[in-house]
């Protein structure tokens, strides 16, 4: 099945109305399983200025059209659906890569008039973010999360296709200065292209007061090319930061989240005491999978719901948010019902995890949105 084939307006596959019949916008995003979920993921943009290859092809992929896109006006609407009537605490602008989208500035801004408390991150590849990071803290961002899996210009070069680090550094910097803190940095490692700069990544991050997070490659690259022996694993990013820092599991409640947290301390053969340099977090979805305790919702760039991130099944809200007399009621029931049979794990609907079937999803991680 191509995007195109997911149909439009309904779940990809049919359902029998009785299967949401326990969807109750009342009682939030509830799923079936009893997980509920508070954490919203909006992807602005499928468009992306960088071609990484663990996400896109390198020739990109169709776009949606500005048409297709929702508006700023329609995310504004669909996080006060979320926060005022399902019980959404925290909002995560994702891509595609945000800054793409000229009226970033105005989304941002918006939604903070109506909500003047909600933590807003966006996970971005910081190109251009120097240029704009001070109108977007005025507008009222929160934080960012930054994709980067290398600081050495050829192996950056190699993963993203693009010679860019210098311009994804000076945004970085201008973040940090500009005090989007705790500035979080993404990174992804490939097999004998980057796995062996993982200790290096992680002291230059600790050297400058970010939290770096290890991802575990999933098949959500855009040339399907992922096959589970070539990932590097958490077992084998933990070995290998290893050889340079000693690791010891974090104190702090995980708490749903997606990064197992270690402290990191320097690692000595004298009897000094270990200096403690700050944390790293790993996200293993493919090993140590953490869907039990999932409370992610997430919306594509052209409005539909993908309970999971491996969903292949997707429900569109572009339909009842633009349909005449279109209500936030029903805007809200269309959306619990979504959420209401989001999978056990990874797109299946196996209680608990079967490394064998991981099912991926007909989108890229582009075109979903971390
Ligand atoms: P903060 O710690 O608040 O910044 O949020 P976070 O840890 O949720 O960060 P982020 O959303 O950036 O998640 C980091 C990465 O984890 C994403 O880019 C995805 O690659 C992965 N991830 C996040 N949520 C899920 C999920 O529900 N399932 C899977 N399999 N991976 C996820
Ligand atoms: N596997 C793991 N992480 C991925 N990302 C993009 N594609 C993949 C993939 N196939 C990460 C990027 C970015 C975040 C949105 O998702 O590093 O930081
Ligand atoms: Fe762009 Fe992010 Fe995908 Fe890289 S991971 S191609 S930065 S959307």
């Amino acid at each position: 099945m191509t995007r195109s084939d997911v149909a439009l307006g309904m779940p990809s596959f049919p359902r029998a109305a009785d299967e949401f019949a326990g969807a109750d916008p009342q009682r939030g995003l509830m799923d079936t399983f009893g997980r509920k979920a508070t954490d919203l993921r909006i992807s602005l943009i499928d468009k992306c200025n960088l071609r990484c290859t663990y996400c896109m092809p390198a020739d990109g992929l169709p776009w949606l059209s500005k048409d297709q896109l929702l508006s700023a006006e329609e995310i504004r609407r669909l996080v006060r659906i979320g926060v005022d009537r399902l019980g959404v605490r925290e909002l995560r602008l994702t891509g595609g890569e945000p800054l793409v989208r000229a009226d970033l500035a105005e989304i941002v801004r918006s939604i903070r008039e109506d909500h003047p408390d909600l933590p807003i991150a966006m996970t971005t590849n910081a190109i251009g973010l120097d240029r704009r990071v001070d109108e977007l803290v005025d507008a009222g961002l929160s934080r960012i999360n930054v994709s980067l899996d290398s600081v050495h210009r050829e192996t950056f070069a190699k993963l993203t296709r693009r010679d860019s680090l210098d311009q994804v550094l000076r945004g970085i910097s201008a973040a940090a200065e500009a005090g989007l803190t705790p500035l979080k940095i993404n990174a992804v490692l490939m097999r004998a292209v980057n796995d062996h700069e993982a200790p290096q990544l992680l002291a230059w991050a600790l050297e400058n007061g970010f939290e770096l997070r290890f991802i575990e490659h999933m098949p959500l690259d855009g040339d399907q090319q992922w096959n589970r022996e070539e990932t590097v694993t958490a077992a084998e990013t933990r070995a290998l930061l290893s050889q340079q820092f000693v690791l010891s599991p974090h104190q702090q409640e995980r708490d749903g989240a997606p990064a197992e947290r270690f402290d990191v301390y320097a690692r000595r053969d004298d009897q000094v005491p270990d200096e403690h340099l700050g944390t790293v977090g790993i996200i293993a979805s493919v090993t140590e999978p953490f869907c039990a305790d999932c409370r992610r919702t997430r919306i594509t760039a052209e409005g539909r719901v993908m309970s999971c991130l491996f969903s292949r099944e997707e429900f569109d809200l572009s339909a009842a948010l633009r349909q005449p007399g279109s209500t936030d009621e029903l805007v809200a029931q269309h959306w619990a019902e979504a959420m209401w049979v989001k999978p056990a794990a990874h797109g299946t609907d196996r209680p608990g995890f079967d490394l064998d079937s991981f099912h991926r999803p007909d989108r890229s991680m582009s075109a979903i949105g971390g």
